[in-house]
């Protein structure tokens, strides 16, 4: 019938547009912080080393590694010792990938990093997986008989830095 009145309850469009706009700015809000999580976790914890100067103990403790053997003495601190033939060499567990801890696998005589499988050589050497780079060196010294490691100081393979003397001790 012509003229006839709705009974229904009138929403205003405006009401409708707003509420839907409220909805997707939610939305966004829990997918942004979703992603956030989620690169979070992807993230890996900083190795949180506190100290410039690590003391790895006595020298004698590594004499007795073979060439390609690696110590975990002070792995807690995000750094492995590792014999390079007469080297010892103190290498950088920041995975060069997106920062990741990687950790020495005897099994497969290689780190790896948990993150996104980047492996590297005993020495560093990156082998496959997205890492770019090897894993960087850390100076090393011997003073009054302990193995000191700087972890402030790096060196790069790729930039031939591994050849400069404050990198390893022979031992
Ligand atoms: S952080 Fe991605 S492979 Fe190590």
């Amino acid at each position: 019938m012509a003229g006839a009145m709705s009974t229904e309850p009138q929403v205003p469009r405006r009401s409708i547009l707003s509420a839907a706009g409220v909805g997707w700015l939610a939305m966004g809000a829990s997918l942004g912080a979703g992603s956030w999580a989620a690169a979070r976790f992807m993230r890996p914890n900083p190795p949180g080393r506190q100290n410039e100067e690590v003391d790895a103990g006595p020298v004698e403790r590594y004499v007795s590694l073979a060439s390609g053997q690696i110590s975990d003495a002070i792995s807690n601190k995000g750094i492995w010792i590792a014999r390079i033939q007469e080297r010892l060499v103190a290498i950088d567990a920041t995975c060069t990938h997106l920062g990741c801890r990687v950790a020495w696998m005897g099994n497969d005589a290689r780190f790896r990093c948990p993150c996104h499988g980047s492996s590297f050589a005993a020495d560093g050497t990156n082998l496959d997986g997205p890492a770019p780079r090897p894993l960087q060196h850390l100076a090393i010294r011997v003073q009054d008989g302990r193995v000191i490691v700087n972890s402030n100081r790096r060196f790069r393979k790729e930039r031939d830095e591994w050849e400069h003397p404050d990198s390893f001790i022979l031992a």
